[in-house]
């Protein structure tokens, strides 16, 4: 772990103290432990990579993890200038090596939150899994709407409340059977990504979503994917100031 992480150990309740300091802990399982916890992870990702721009010199991923979508994003666009964010040191350097061109990825470590970041500069904005660790999406998508570009895109992959709550309550629910299938999460895997959604998940819906990103400014709201509680929003700068 990095200097900045450090684990709380009360009694038997092991708490770490932010969703990075949780995933650096996690380097070494999170690819099995992603699509043993998450339906459809690499469907989620396919259909984002469906939803790109045709042309994207610069663009940014926010919360990058072990790289899963950073590398798909260098392999559909080789020739473009790749930045990725996480305020985990280890993911970030995990996910930096697996992109094949070293020269063409830049790394921020910082949290999004703290994240300053230069207007009109970049074509494209993605992020999967990763947003809805954050409590201030408002001040994200703002900011997010000014580094792009005029007619830019987002395009946003993560875990959304349901619209009702009997909604919410089916897809967690459906969550928990899947991870209680045979050779997905163990009991202790269980209650430790439960409590770690409990102490590091904001979950807003998807129609919540596209309020913000509409506040916020973007463009061309749509809804493109849906699964239980795993959504893909997409939508665009625009041409406005
Ligand atoms: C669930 S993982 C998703 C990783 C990858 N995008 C994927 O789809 O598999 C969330 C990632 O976002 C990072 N992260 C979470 N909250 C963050 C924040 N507020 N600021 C910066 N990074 C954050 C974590 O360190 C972790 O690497």
């Amino acid at each position: 772990m990095g200097a900045r992480s450090f684990v709380v150990t009360l009694g038997r309740i092991a708490m770490e103290a932010t969703a990075p300091d949780y995933f650096s802990a996690r380097l070494a399982e999170y690819d099995s432990l992603v699509r043993r916890a998450v339906p459809d992870y690499d469907a989620m990702i396919d259909r984002m990579i469906a939803y790109l721009p045709e042309r994207a010199d610069r663009i940014l991923e926010l919360g990058a993890g072990t790289g899963n979508l950073s590398v798909a994003l260098a392999r559909r666009y080789p020739e473009s200038r790749l930045t990725l964010v996480d305020a985990s040191e280890e993911m970030l350097a995990f996910s930096a090596l697996r992109v094949a061109d070293p020269d063409g990825v830049h790394t921020i470590c910082k949290s999004f939150e703290e994240l300053e970041l230069v207007p009109e500069s970049f074509d494209l904005v993605t992020s999967c899994l990763s947003v809805h660790h954050v409590v201030d999406k408002a001040a994200l998508f703002r900011s997010i709407r000014a580094t792009l570009v005029p007619d830019g895109t987002f395009l946003l992959a993560d875990q959304m409340r349901g619209q009702a709550d009997r909604h919410h309550a089916l897809n967690w629910n459906t969550m928990v059977e899947f991870w209680r299938r045979a050779g997905h999460l163990s009991p202790a895997e269980q209650a430790s990504l439960a409590q770690h959604a409990a102490e590091h998940d904001h979950y807003v819906s998807i129609g919540e979503h596209v309020a913000l990103l509409a506040a916020a400014g973007f463009e061309d709201l749509d809804v493109v994917w849906r699964s239980w509680m795993w959504g893909i929003v997409t939508g665009t700068a625009g041409t406005g100031s």
